[in-house]
This record gives C-alpha cells, structure tokens and sequence, in this order.
C-alpha cells in the first residue's frame, strides 16, 4: 500500500489526476471505475482541464460508478448520474453509452438480476483497470457499509444512520435522503486492478488512520484494501495528520521520486 501525503486537496487532486492521465495514455480504451462525495470533485476538475488545455482524450474511456442512490432517477439532482453528469461526463469527450452508473429506478423484484448485470458488464470490458474511491465517515467505500462482507458483490444496501446523516447536507432535510443505495461489493472493488482512495479534511483523519494502520475488518470496509496488490492513498496534510506512521510514508515518496520506481 502506498501512501501519499499532500499539502491541500488542491495538491491532493492534481496527483490523482496524474495517475488517471497516465492510464489514459497507455490504454487509451481503459475502464475508470469512478466515485461520487466531495472528495472527487477536484479530480474531476483537473481532468476537465487536462482534456480542455492538454487534448487528453476520453473517446474510447469506458466508466463504471461505485454507487447510486436506490428511488432517485437519473435526473434528480442528488442522483449520482447527475452529480456524475455535471462534475464530469458533461465536459469532457466521453460517450455517453461509455459511461454506467447504477440504475437506483429499477424495480425492486428485478435488482438481483440488474446488480448481476451490472458485474457482467464490468467482466465484459476486461474489468476495471483503476477503481478511485473515497472513504464515508463510518469507513465505507463505495456503499459498503460497516459489517459489508469482504466477498460482497453489486447489491441493494441499507445505508446506515451516520451515512444518511453525513449525506444529509446535500439535500433540503434529512427525510429526504434516501435510505437504501445499490453499491459495488467490496468483493466488486478488489477486483480492479489498480485503486486510488482519496481522502481530505481534519474530519477525515481518524477513520483514515483506522483504515490503513489499524487491522483489517469488515467493521471498516476501506480497510480492506490492504489486501490489495496494488492501491495508493493519497492525502491531504489535515487527513494524514493523524497516521503513526506519517513521516515514514513521506521518506517513501521522496525516496520513490529519487529512483523513479514504486515503492509497494
Ligand atoms: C458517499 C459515497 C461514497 C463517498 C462518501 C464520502 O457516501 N457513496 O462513495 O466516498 O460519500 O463522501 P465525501 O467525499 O463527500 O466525504
């Protein structure tokens, strides 16, 4: 697991941006799987510009989102197709068949199959070549809530009150966010073969340093990861300031950008 650690989410989001940059660039038909929140916003900003200002090209990038909301429709604002629409999608040249996000209208007794559909997707296109998330407060990664097993696959969850309270500032009042959401397994997620977790913000830090120094659980779905061959976390100051192992992950950043060599 590699740890980056970086001034301000400014810092936080150009380096996330690197990385996806370059898999575009290799692979030019890669699979994004992609993340929703506040974290990502930044990212998603650079990516805009690098299209914008650098010509990168999203013609042939295919995506797939972590999550949607279960009952809102893809054009209610606080729907993940929407956020994904206007922080991203809407500015850049990917095609609009090349983009899935989950669909939270379908109906209830067709889920199992949809959620089975979705994987087949995935599987279809070759898997997701880089999977970026975020981490909620309860420690979830995509949907996956405390207590989400390590095996779990694209299914219907129950959103817990802490989510729904954090989630809440989106929307007009509480009652209205919803309380069910079709998410990625955590099983879905370690099968990418590459994945990047952005945090940022003091509010972030205790769960941060619970993921990633403290012992893997399903009590804290983004501490799995560390099971993972290939993940980097990557930081802002306030949501690192709390890790033991801080200055040690510096020095293996520093010493990577001295040799040039990723240092897993
Ligand atoms: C939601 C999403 C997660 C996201 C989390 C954190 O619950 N389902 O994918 O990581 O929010 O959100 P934020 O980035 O706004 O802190």
């Amino acid at each position: 697991m590699r740890v980056i650690i970086k001034k301000n989410y400014e810092e936080m989001s150009k380096e996330a941006a690197k990385i996806v940059k370059d898999l575009i660039q290799k692979k030019e038909n890669c699979v994004l799987g992609l993340a929703t929140g506040s974290t990502p916003v930044g990212l998603y900003k650079e990516l805009i510009r690098m299209h914008k200002e650098e010509g990168l090209d999203f013609s042939k990038v295919i995506t797939f989102n972590l999550d949607e909301y279960y009952g809102l429709s893809p054009d209610h604002p606080q729907s993940y197709r929407y956020f994904m629409d206007i922080n991203l999608f809407n500015h850049i040249n990917i095609k609009k068949d090349n983009t899935n996000v989950p669909d939270g209208k379908v109906p209830i007794e067709k889920i199992e199959q949809y959620c089975e559909w979705y994987e087949d997707m995935i599987k279809k296109v070759g898997g997701i070549d880089l999977q970026v998330v975020g981490i909620g407060g309860d420690g979830h990664i995509g949907f996956n809530e405390p207590g989400s097993s390590l095996n779990s696959r694209t299914r219907l969850v129950a959103l817990d009150e802490q989510t729904i309270k954090d989630n809440s500032r989106f929307f007009d009042k509480i009652e209205d966010v919803p309380r069910f959401a079709i998410t990625m397994g955590v099983g879905t997620i370690l099968e990418a073969k590459e994945i990047i977790l952005l945090a940022n913000g003091e509010k972030k830090a205790e769960i941060v340093a619970k993921a990633i120094e403290g012992p893997i659980t399903s009590q804290i779905s983004a501490s799995v990861l560390q099971l993972h061959p290939k993940v980097t976390i990557i930081l802002d100051e306030e949501a690192a300031s709390k890790l033991k192992r801080k200055e040690y992950y510096k020095f293996a950043s520093e010493a990577e950008k001295k040799i040039g060599l990723r240092l897993f």
